[in-house]
């Protein structure tokens, strides 16, 4: 499996805060069955900034380190940058990361609300030929109250990840529920683990998995998989109708589209 969401560098935010416990997290995402992970440390979120080059070198040593240890899982590098006024002039200064070098950038907004600017910014990076991978929507208060709001962004071009901990119900039933609410509205395409530590924020991918393939199918689970590879190699990330799969009406929905003349 592939993780596209970590705090597992140390030194660079509130995740892992030596190089023991990066080594302890590895080891706990490899027995989770996760051999490749992209470092997202936070990015102008207010209180930490990861230089660009401090999180390549950072990589670079910690790959050594795993390869001292034998010990299969590669860390690719990253960012979660939180969605501020200057995130363009930012990119353009060569401050920003995308995820693993590809198409993909992990965006944070605050938990309480979307800024008013995220729509046009979403755009604005489209324009570049980056999509916006939204971090987390179901613990968005806004998104909760009205999905529509992460509709139209996902309509412009971002994509949504959810956390594994939501999904698997270790963060309450209530925030399982909105997620696979958010799931059923086919506007989620990554889960990840968002992992902080070991113990209060860990690797639950597996489970999480395990958790959408009872809920919502295997080709569902399936897919969420398949993109994280996707975005690793830079590949476009498709869409899944997946409310139309669960009602088995796919053949049913391609029959009116053609019909009617719809694309997709
Ligand atoms: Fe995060």
């Amino acid at each position: 499996m592939i993780d596209i969401h970590s705090h597992i560098l140390p030194f660079f935010d509130d995740g892992a805060q030596t190089w023991d416990e990066s080594l302890v997290m590895a080891r706990q995402a490899y027995e989770d069955g996760i051999r490749i992970i992209i470092a997202t440390p936070h990015h102008y979120n207010g209180r930490y900034i990861s230089n660009p080059s401090s999180v390549l070198e950072s990589v670079e040593v910690f790959n050594a380190k795993l390869n001292e240890e034998e010990l299969d899982v590669t860390i690719l590098p990253g960012q979660e940058i939180r969605l501020n006024d200057d995130l363009l002039k930012l990119w353009d200064e060569g401050e920003l990361m995308l995820l693993n070098d590809s198409r993909y950038m992990l965006l944070e907004f605050p938990s309480s609300h979307v800024p008013d600017k995220a729509e046009e910014l979403v755009y604005e990076l489209s324009l570049l030929g980056i999509h916006a991978v939204i971090a987390h929507p179901e613990r968005n208060a806004e998104i909760v109250r009205d999905p529509q709001r992460l509709r139209g962004l996902v309509e412009l071009g971002a994509l949504g990840q959810l956390t594994a901990q939501s999904v698997t119900g270790d963060r309450g039933s209530k925030l399982q529920k909105i997620s696979l609410d958010l799931c059923k509205d086919s506007l989620v395409h990554f889960i990840a683990a968002d992992a902080h530590d070991p113990v209060r924020r860990p690797f639950r991918l597996a489970q999480s998995y395990k958790m959408i393939e009872e809920k919502l199918g295997t080709a569902v689970a399936n897919y969420y998989q398949e993109n994280a590879v996707r975005l690793t190699r830079n590949e476009a990330i498709p869409t899944l109708d997946i409310q139309t799969r669960r009602l088995g009406l796919s053949r049913l929905s391609k029959v009116f589209s053609s019909m009617f003349g719809l694309s997709r």
